[in-house]
């Protein structure tokens, strides 16, 4: 037998979507971002057109990241979004809906999970699946996880860093903290305030962390040059900022992930952690591609660390492949997720 309606996974980031068609890959990558009317509560963009709105929208329009912060009362632009982006991949669903499952941010409550669901199904999905986004991760990063064997995920996305220890496709420990490229990217804006008196904007910071941005010594320095405002004169500066300096904006995010991921191996069993001593820690998501993370994580733990190949769109390949187990599953509309959440 074979389905007429392509089986759909999506990877619902809090900087990016990714949708996964079964037999086609990632055919979108858009960023998580929403442009609405204030005054009529219109959905105006969605993805890379509402993303240029950012920061520049007149008083009626607001551009929100509405899973920056996972918080309930944008689930309802999650949702829209969410509609839009599934719109754009099907064309709308006609005679055969798809099923479609969902790797969503850890740490979202029932509540907004079920949103989740909703809006699939409004936007004409046959069945919703939710898979905790570790999981996904680690299937993506081509772990064979089906095994009684320990291996840790860490993936730092946009706005959080999930930490899993991953066993017979469960997940046996995890911690998910609101550290991660989100708060890099303040660290920069902070240390250039601090520093030198000037102040940069969010896109230059995103631009200095990826361009110089390190949290292991490079071997050879770095540098670009950086406009921003002086805080004294209030006028522009041009500033040559090296990688070195990137080393101590970001002491403060570094430190708390790495504590993070101490504290999930100090909950781990003894026989996982020896499992993931042989096997090595893998890292995914955007914020693991900061220069230098996997030595540092090396260096910290003792155990070999690896960016995945494919770091950005491991989750939604994880996603996407995961939909083969999901055939094996009962039918009805199945909830995958069980996390626990620190602070
Ligand atoms: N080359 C890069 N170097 C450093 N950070 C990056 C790079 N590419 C993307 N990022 C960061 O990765 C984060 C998004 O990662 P992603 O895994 O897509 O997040 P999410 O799963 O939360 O949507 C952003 O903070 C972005 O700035
Ligand atoms: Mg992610």
């Amino acid at each position: 037998m074979f389905s007429l309606a392509k089986d759909i996974g999506i990877d619902l980031g809090t900087a990016s979507v990714l949708v996964y068609v079964k037999g086609k890959g990632v055919v979108l990558n858009e960023p998580s971002v929403v442009a609405i009317d204030k005054n009529t509560g219109r959905l105006l963009k969605v993805g890379a057109e509402a993303q240029a709105m950012l920061g520049r929208t007149p008083g009626n329009i607001v551009a929100i990241r509405p899973l920056r912060e996972g918080v309930i009362s944008d689930y309802d632009m999650t949702e829209r979004m969410l509609k839009e982006f599934l719109h754009k991949v099907t064309g709308g669903f006609s005679l055969f809906k798809p099923r479609v499952i969902i790797c969503v941010p850890s740490g979202i409550t029932e509540v907004e999970e079920r949103a989740v669901v909703d809006a699939g199904i409004q936007a004409g999905a046959r069945r919703v699946y939710l898979i905790e986004e570790p999981v996904a991760a680690a299937i993506g990063a081509g772990l064979d996880i089906a095994k009684p064997d320990g291996n840790m995920v860490v993936d730092i996305g946009g706005g959080t860093t999930d930490i899993a220890v991953i066993s017979l496709s469960g997940v046996v420990e995890s911690v998910s903290i609101k550290v991660a490229g989100d708060q890099f990217n303040e660290s920069i804006v902070k240390y250039m305030r601090r520093k030198h008196n000037v102040l940069v904007g969010e896109r230059t910071a995103e631009l200095m962390k990826i361009q110089i941005g390190c949290v292991f010594p490079k071997e050879q320095e770095t540098c670009i040059d950086v406009k921003g405002r002086c805080l004294l004169t209030g006028l522009p500066k041009t500033l040559s900022i090296t990688s070195t300096e990137m080393l101590e904006a970001f002491e403060e995010p570094v430190e708390r992930i790495l504590e993070a991921i101490h504290g999930v191996l100090e909950r781990t069993p003894p026989e996982l952690v020896a499992d993931i001593s042989n096997n090595g820690i893998v890292m995914t998501g955007g914020g693991s591609l900061i220069d230098g993370f996997d030595k540092l994580v090396e260096s910290r733990t003792g155990i070999q660390t690896i960016v995945a190949a494919d770091a950005i769109s491991c989750v939604a390949e994880g996603t996407g492949k995961s939909l083969d187990s999901v055939a094996s599953m009962t039918d009805g509309t199945v909830n995958l997720s069980r996390r626990k959440q620190m602070n």
